[in-house]
């Protein structure tokens, strides 16, 4: 998944020049990690229970959009159960070896992280299945008439998996995981903890109301509180004398045009492009994305959930409909005649 030049702010993975950042700001146990508090209870139980009968850990699976944090609770859980983590991701397991070579190196209790894990290929999910059930997992070596399957023993471990497309979990996959835990948005209140916990951490010098207006303006996603507390503190230190008040956040974050309701540059051009070049829908979502210049990929995972949550626009099984919201948001009047129909829930 290619980010839009627009998009500099939300690496959708952990590949982007933001890691080592990143992995400073990583709350490393579950006390520091803030918000999501259904989700943190309940895998904090599992761990517990886990760790009082001396046993491997279920499998977790983690879904939501980037930047919620599913990198590190997975790292939280490793922590808390005492075992290293193992990471890699579904495109790069590419052979059935790939994952023995990962399968047979973990120790007992072990995490192993897949992120992106819907991008599995099919053979692939086919070896889990037994290696997440009975940790056995058989191999075919060799080929043509000296072919034979061999069946590996493995240390009970457990599987994280991460992804941004819940819905294109397979089932059979999907019924493996013992939890299935989706994050959802952050609120303004958790974003500014997340904010002032990052500036400690930074060094930087930061009022609430900097702190709050950096908040407000992050798409509810902690990865971009934090990546744009980064420019915030850029901005302050060389324009100004480096204290992060509120007006100064919020002439730092105008400068990349990021407004009021956390929009940028594509997020702009998408309800634009909805309401100007398409009449406000329902438009395919291929076609959306060619007119405003996006990957489909990257429109539906990373753009769109937040607009939908915020309810500038729905899915339909005819395409995106823009929402009043949308057109007030552009400063136009919302048609007379509200669209109508089935929607997606997601
Ligand atoms: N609940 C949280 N509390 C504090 N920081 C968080 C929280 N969730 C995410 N972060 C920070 O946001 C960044 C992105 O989180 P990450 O776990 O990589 O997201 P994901 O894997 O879901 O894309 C990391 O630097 C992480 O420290
Ligand atoms: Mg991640």
């Amino acid at each position: 998944m290619t980010p839009a030049p627009e998009s500099n702010f939300q690496g959708p993975d952990d590949e982007t020049p933001a890691a080592d950042f990143e992995v400073s700001l990583r709350p490393p146990l579950f006390e520091e990690f803030t918000g999501q508090e259904k989700t943190v209870e309940r895998v904090q139980l599992l761990v517990d229970a886990a760790k009082q009968r001396d046993e491997a850990l279920q499998h977790i699976l983690l879904s939501g959009p980037p930047g919620l944090g599913k990198t590190t609770l997975a790292y939280i859980v490793g922590n808390a159960m005492g075992t290293e983590v193992k990471t890699t991701s579904g495109p790069m397991i590419e052979k059935a070896g790939d994952l023995a070579g990962l399968l047979t190196n973990i120790e007992r209790g072990g995490v192993l992280f897949i992120d992106e894990i819907h991008r599995l290929q099919p053979a692939i999910e086919e070896y889990l299945y037994p290696a997440m059930e009975d940790f056995k997992l058989d191999i075919i070596i060799d080929q043509g008439p000296s072919a034979r399957s061999v069946r590996l023993n493995l240390a009970r471990f457990t599987l994280i998996g991460a992804t941004t497309r819940a819905g294109m979990i397979s089932a059979p996959l999907r019924s493996r995981f013992g939890m299935n835990c989706r994050l959802n948005y952050y609120d303004a209140a958790h974003l500014h903890k997340i904010v002032d916990r990052s500036a400690g951490l930074l060094g930087a010098r930061i009022e609430s109301d900097g702190a709050l207006e950096i908040a407000k303006r992050s798409r509810g996603t902690p990865r971009i509180a934090n990546n744009l507390l980064r420019w915030v503190r850029d901005y302050a230190q060389v324009r100004e004398k480096g204290l992060i008040t509120g007006p100064i956040a919020a002439s730092a974050l105008s400068m990349l045009e990021i407004d009021e309701d956390g929009f940028d540059e594509m997020d702009k051009r998408i309800i634009e492009g909805l309401i100007s070049l398409f009449n406000g829908g329902p438009v395919g979502l291929n076609s959306l994305a060619v007119a405003i210049g996006e990957e489909p990929g990257t429109l539906e995972e990373v753009h769109e959930p937040y607009l939908i949550m915020q309810g500038y626009i729905k899915r339909s099984p005819q395409g995106r409909v823009a929402m009043p919201r949308a057109y007030r948001k552009l400063g136009l009047e919302a048609p007379k005649n509200p669209p109508q129909g089935e929607f997606f829930e997601d």
